[in-house]
C-alpha cells in the first residue's frame, strides 16, 4: 500500500490543486490532502474552513481524504506511514522553491518528493492570484471547484467590511 500526501494552503482550493490531486489519486493507493499553515502568507479561509472545501471538492474519489496538520510535514508522513509527498509543479519558479524543501524533507527523514507537472490550463492559477483578482472585483469561478467562486466573493466583502486595527 503506497500512500501519499498533497500538502499545501489551499486558501482558497483551485482547479489546479484538484487536477494535481486527483492524479496522484491515480499513481497512489490513498491520497491524504493536508492543510497546513503557510507562516508568510495571510489567509482568507481559516484552516477548518479550507478542510471543509476540500471535503466537498474531493467528494468524488474515495481514496483521497482531508485533514489539518501542524508542524513539520516530515513528522506528518511519519505518523501516518506515508511515503511519499505528491506536489504540483507551475513553473521553474516553483521548482527552485519545491526542490529546496524537497531536498529539506528527505535529509529530515528520507521521505522523497514527486512532482507532477501542472495541466497546462492552469499553470497561471494560484490561489494567492484568485485572492487578488477577487478582492478587486474580477471573475474567479472558472478557476474554483463549482460553487466556491460565491463563497470566495462572499468573504472577501467580509473582509472588507470588518472594522482596521484601529476600529
Ligand atoms: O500551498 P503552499 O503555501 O505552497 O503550502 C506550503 C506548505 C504548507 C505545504 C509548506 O509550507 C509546508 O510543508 N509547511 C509545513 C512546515 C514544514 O514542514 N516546513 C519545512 C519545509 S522543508
Amino acid at each position: 500500500m503506497t500512500r501519499a500526501v498533497c500538502p499545501g494552503s489551499f486558501d482558497p482550493v483551485t482547479q489546479g490543486h484538484l487536477d494535481v490531486i486527483a492524479r496522484a489519486a491515480h499513481l497512489y493507493d490513498e491520497v491524504v490532502v493536508a492543510v497546513g499553515q503557510n507562516m508568510k502568507k495571510n489567509s482568507l479561509f481559516t484552516p477548518e474552513e479550507r478542510v471543509e472545501l476540500l471535503l466537498e471538492a474531493c467528494s468524488p474519489w474515495p481514496e483521497v481524504s482531508v485533514t489539518l496538520f501542524g508542524g513539520l510535514l516530515v513528522d506528518f508522513c511519519a505518523e501516518r506511514d506515508i511515503q511519499v509527498i505528491a506536489k504540483g509543479l507551475r513553473s521553474a519558479t516553483d521548482f527552485d522553491y519545491e526542490l529546496q524543501m524537497a531536498q529539506m524533507n528527505r535529509t529530515l527523514t528520507g521521505v522523497d518528493t514527486v512532482f507532477l507537472p501542472t495541466a497546462p490550463q492552469w499553470s497561471f492559477v494560484s490561489s494567492s492570484l484568485v485572492r487578488e483578482v477577487a478582492i478587486l472585483g474580477g471573475d474567479v469561478s472558472p478557476f474554483l471547484p463549482p460553487g466556491l467562486a460565491d463563497r470566495v466573493v462572499s468573504r472577501v466583502q467580509q473582509v472588507r467590511n470588518q472594522p482596521g486595527p484601529g476600529g
